[in-house]
Order: structure tokens, then sequence, then C-alpha cells
């Protein structure tokens, strides 16, 4: 496990935090991004194809943290939400978050 992708703003006291398991990557979460945004924008790829919330590709298990959706109705039923998966591709952090990426790859 690796956090090299923590970037140089850790002491900025409004900073956000993304970590990726079990990589164990940490990432900074811009204001107005989604989690996918924010990780492409750190130099990690999360898997994804729509990027509109409705092809579900992006899938992954929320293990930390809240979000809420940019979009009405995001492609996940009220059973995974339940269980913890979300969309990070309509995903906004309302905090840290911590998620589980197996496929997430460095860019
Ligand atoms: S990339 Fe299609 S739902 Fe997230």
């Amino acid at each position: 496990m690796s956090s090299e992708a923590s970037p140089p703003t850790a002491d900025a006291p409004s900073a956000r935090w993304l970590e990726i398991q079990p990589q164990g990557w940490r990432l900074p979460l811009p204001p107005g991004l989604s989690l996918l945004e924010a990780a492409q924008q750190a130099g990690v790829r999360l898997a994804r194809s729509c990027r509109n919330g409705t092809c579900r590709a992006c899938r992954c298990q929320l293990l930390a943290g809240e979000v809420r959706y940019r979009v009405e109705w995001p492609g996940i039923s009220a059973e995974e939400r339940a269980e913890g998966l979300i969309l990070p591709c309509v995903a906004e952090p309302l905090g840290d978050v911590r998620i589980e990426a197996p496929a997430a790859q460095k860019l």
C-alpha cells in the first residue's frame, strides 16, 4: 500500500479526502467535483463509462463517509444504497469518503 498520491495541500484546514481501498491511496476532494472527477484529477482512474449515473459501470462500495447525488435519479436502487453501494461519477462528497475500488489504477 502507498499514499504517494497525497497532494501538497494536506495541511489545508478545509481539505477533504478520498481514500481508495484496498490500495490505500488518499486523494484530495476539491469542492464541486464528483468522486470520479476528483480521482481523475489526482491521477487515479476509477471504472467508468457513461459518467452520468446511468450505466452503473462505476458502482462501488462506500466504506465510510457520506455522498449526495448531483442527478435526481442515479441508477442505483434503494436496496443497493442501503448496502452502501454508490455511483462515484455522480456522487459528491459531504466530507471525507472511503471507497472500495479494487480496479482503480494510477494514470
Ligand atoms: S460511469 Fe456510468 S453510472 Fe457511473
